[in-house]
């Protein structure tokens, strides 16, 4: 396996294997990984001679300075879980200053309004900083593919948006949420939780579940009523938003069309972490 800190170093690496004609799969993370990041790299592994993995906690996409501070950090484990997938991954694993310099600060981007609700409404400049870690990877890696998980489904079509906007020549892959057994979607946040809730949290995912199966015959304003009164009931969690919304333009949905894919999107705090989820409706 190998491991790069410098975007140099890594470019040059990757010259090589283009001279012989290898493809390159890239995997953004920002580390403490766990099975929802192997799948990415797993499925990215199937699909390319050599995987990029980078390990990354992007200051420009947290609009709070605990958030930040608080973001579980694991390199040597991250490593070593790596390494036990494959020897085909490499790992970058940049500094601030190589990715920043003296300049800590997003570019602006124009996503279509993508970038207005939901997690955008809820996280100011969240999609601007997230919009210019990708590029900056996409740009550095130059991958045939890159991997991106539906867990964050708005960041994934914010993603495929930039990459249009930008006429950037990389396949951009969506890959299906995995959860724990219970349900609770894998997230890095998952182990700031406290064993109780952590369990009690799969309410969230048997929440969506239900939504899913009250779409076929209520309206999305009657099954919004009915989840934001099952968490008041529920002292463990605390709703953010709900929202039934379309797939590919995400704004909320309005009357339901028969040619348009929907997905619910929930945004939820436990004890005082916040979890994210979705799930296609239809
Ligand atoms: P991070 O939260 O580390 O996630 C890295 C990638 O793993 C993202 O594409 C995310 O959607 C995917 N992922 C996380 N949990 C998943 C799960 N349970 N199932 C499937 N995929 C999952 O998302 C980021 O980092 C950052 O915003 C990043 C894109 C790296 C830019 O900094």
């Amino acid at each position: 396996m190998h491991l790069f800190d410098r975007k140099k170093e890594l470019i040059s690496f990757l010259q090589e294997e283009r001279d012989k004609n290898h493809t390159v799969g890239l995997v953004p993370t920002m580390g403490a990984l766990h099975q929802g990041h192997i799948s990415l790299v797993k499925k990215a592994l199937l699909e390319n001679d050599l995987v990029v993995v980078s390990i990354f906690v992007n200051p420009t996409q947290f609009d709070k300075k605990d958030d930040l501070d608080k973001y579980p950090r694991n390199l040597d484990q991250d490593i070593s879980i790596l390494k036990d997938v494959s020897e085909k991954i490499i790992v970058f694993v940049p500094s601030v200053d190589e990715i920043y310099g003296s300049n800590i600060a997003s570019k602006h981007y124009e996503f279509d309004g993508l970038d207005k609700v939901m997690e955008g409404e809820f996280r100011e400049g969240h999609f601007n900083g997230v919009g210019t870690i990708v590029e900056t990877f996409l740009r550095t890696v130059s991958p045939d593919k890159a991997y991106f998980g539906e867990k964050d489904f708005q960041q994934l079509q914010i993603i495929r948006k930039m990459v249009e906007l930008r006429k950037l020549p990389f396949q951009i892959i969506g890959c299906p949420i995995e959860r724990e057994p219970h349900g609770l979607a894998m997230s890095s946040r998952n182990e700031r939780l406290s064993k109780p809730t952590r369990k009690e949290a799969s309410f969230i995912y048997e929440t969506l579940q239900t939504a899913k199966s009250k779409f076929g015959t209520e309206s999305a304003s009657s099954i919004a009523g009915w989840v934001k009164d099952e968490f008041k009931k529920n002292p463990l969690f605390e709703l953010e938003y709900f929202q039934i919304a379309d797939e590919d333009t995400l704004t909320p949905i309005l009357k339901k069309q028969e040619n348009k894919k929907y997905r619910a999107f929930i945004a939820v705090y436990a004890d005082d972490v916040r979890l994210i989820d979705n799930l296609r409706l239809n």
